[in-house]
């Protein structure tokens, strides 16, 4: 068995966790809305035609906040057709997925979704195709109180108090030249700002994410965020980032180093976020939202028919070495939880999702629901940075590929401790020593584990072979915690403190 071994200490704080770290994505998608999270005839549908099975399932996942309504939909998107009487709103081309769009869903009824499913909504307002005049009626509409146009058409809508949405997004993927309306740099940059302005003047409170690279392999990466941060670095909050991975060429080894590239990704856009501050001599602080990341490929070239409504679309089955590459991305995101404050895995249902339906019929959890459940429900409080030691590799991609990777959380009240951690090793065990320096009293309650699976094993609406189960409790022995962690294996190691 290979050996590895972890130091923690309180001292080690990377930084608190922002719950918004967990959040996830529903967009005007495939079935994501339609047959999703609103199927009203269906079984479990409550009286507004939400699928209560579903809001069951994204409870488990303890979401707190859903981006809305794209993603690439969202630069042709005309919120006031999805408003008002449904019979009065109108059925569109949709350009972005060549879909129809029927519009029987849209703010209101999103909003009183969330309301429901307990999550904030981070709202995306049209910078593609429309502009900063949309984008203030969409502020005024949602959140100002009465007595104005938009307003009052909320309340008359059958909404009297304002949604107060505080999240919202200045478009999507603008650098992207498949986005309706793309932009050069420059162009969405002054796009941008005006936007923030005058939404920030209908309501001052609101956080705005300026839209980054789509991912970091783009032909203007990095000079993107430099130039839309100096056109727009005072009127925003965030810099979105995106990314995407995949195991086409059926390399492993390289496929769960991935989230090293997604690393450098963080810590490049940190680095020019910094740049441009200094640049400007403010001590305005730009943070990261990652608001669209996870698993993409399985679905790629899957047969769409054009202009069919709510069809079959971008419905990845994920194996069990996609799970690993979830949880190792999370990982990373908790590595950097000091700027990435906000971070979306994409999406939430039957779209590249965690979550599963069935039209009429039932649910599924995907493989990578669990790591994300895990982290979710265990990883909230103050992040531990502290690095593995353990062996290293190389792949075909990439090189020192440490075996384990993990991060630890200390709870809020400091009285549970989490080591979350991934054995990428195809063949050994490792023992892995958690040395609890200044954490006296902690004892190792649960080791939670997903291991032994075939790597392309998936689940399915009949069975989930792909799940979590009990690992033996690690031993302990003073201030040191001894756990095995299997080839290729997701771990959720739990501590708790004893109390006297
Ligand atoms: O999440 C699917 C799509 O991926 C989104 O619409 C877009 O923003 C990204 O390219």
């Amino acid at each position: 068995m290979k050996k590895a071994s972890l130091p923690l200490s309180k001292s080690f704080s990377i930084g608190k966790i922002d719950k918004r770290i967990y959040g996830s994505f529903i967009e005007h998608l495939g079935r994501a809305v339609y047959g999703g999270i609103y199927e009203p005839g269906h079984p479990a549908a409550d009286a507004d035609g939400f699928r209560t099975d579903v809001i069951g399932e994204i409870k488990k996942l303890g979401v707190p906040v859903v981006r809305y309504p794209g993603g690439n939909f969202v630069s042709g998107y005309r919120w006031e057709d999805g408003v008002g009487p449904v019979e009065n709103r109108p059925k569109r081309l949709e350009l972005a997925w060549g879909v129809l769009e029927p519009n029987t869903f849209g703010t209101d009824e999103f909003m009183k979704w969330c309301k429901k499913a307990d999550v904030e909504c981070m709202m995306a307002v049209n910078l593609g195709l429309r502009g900063a005049e949309e984008a203030r009626s969409l502020v005024e509409y949602c959140n100002h109180p009465g007595g104005t146009y938009y307003s009052d058409l909320r309340r008359k809508n059958g909404t009297p108090d304002p949604h107060n949405i505080k999240l919202w997004c200045l478009g999507n993927e603008m650098d992207g030249d498949w986005q309706i309306g793309h932009k050069t740099a420059y162009e969405y940059g002054r796009a941008a700002a005006e936007a923030a302005k005058v939404m920030r003047w209908v309501d001052p409170s609101i956080e705005l994410v300026l839209c980054g690279s789509s991912n970091s392999h783009t032909r203007t990466f990095g000079d993107w965020e430099v130039q839309t941060l100096d056109l727009a670095f005072d009127k925003v909050d965030y810099v979105s980032l995106h990314q995407y991975y995949d195991n086409r060429l059926d390399d492993t080894p390289s496929f769960l180093a991935k989230n090293m590239d997604m690393d450098r990704f963080i810590n490049t856009i940190i680095s020019v976020c910094d740049y441009v501050q200094g640049k400007k001599h403010s001590k305005h602080q730009i943070n990261l939202s990652f608001d669209e990341w996870n698993v993409w490929f399985h679905s790629n070239g899957d047969y769409v028919e054009r202009w069919s409504q709510a069809p079959h679309q971008l419905e990845d089955i994920y194996t069990f070495e996609d799970a690993l590459l979830v949880g190792l991305m999370m990982i990373s995101l908790l590595r950097r939880a000091d700027r990435v404050k906000i971070a979306c895995l994409a999406q939430l249902v039957n779209v590249i999702a965690p979550i599963m339906t069935e039209n009429g019929g039932g649910v599924f959890e995907q493989t990578i629901f669990y790591p994300f459940m895990h982290m979710s429900r265990y990883g909230r409080g103050t992040a531990l940075c502290s690095p593995i030691t353990c062996g290293k590799h190389d792949t075909k991609e990439f090189t020192d590929v440490p075996d384990l990777d993990g991060i630890a959380v200390l709870s809020e009240d400091e009285t549970e401790l989490t080591v979350f951690a991934v054995n990428r090793d195809f063949e050994e065990d490792y023992q892995l020593d958690v040395d609890l320096l200044d954490l006296d009293g902690f004892v190792p309650c649960e080791h939670i584990e997903m291991a032994g699976f075939d790597l392309k094993q998936t689940n399915d609406f009949a069975a989930s072979p792909v799940h979590p189960t009990e690992a033996p409790l690690p031993t302990a022995d003073g201030g040191r915690a001894t756990a095995r962690l299997r080839p290729l294996s997701w771990n959720v190691i739990r501590f708790k403190k004893q109390t006297l």
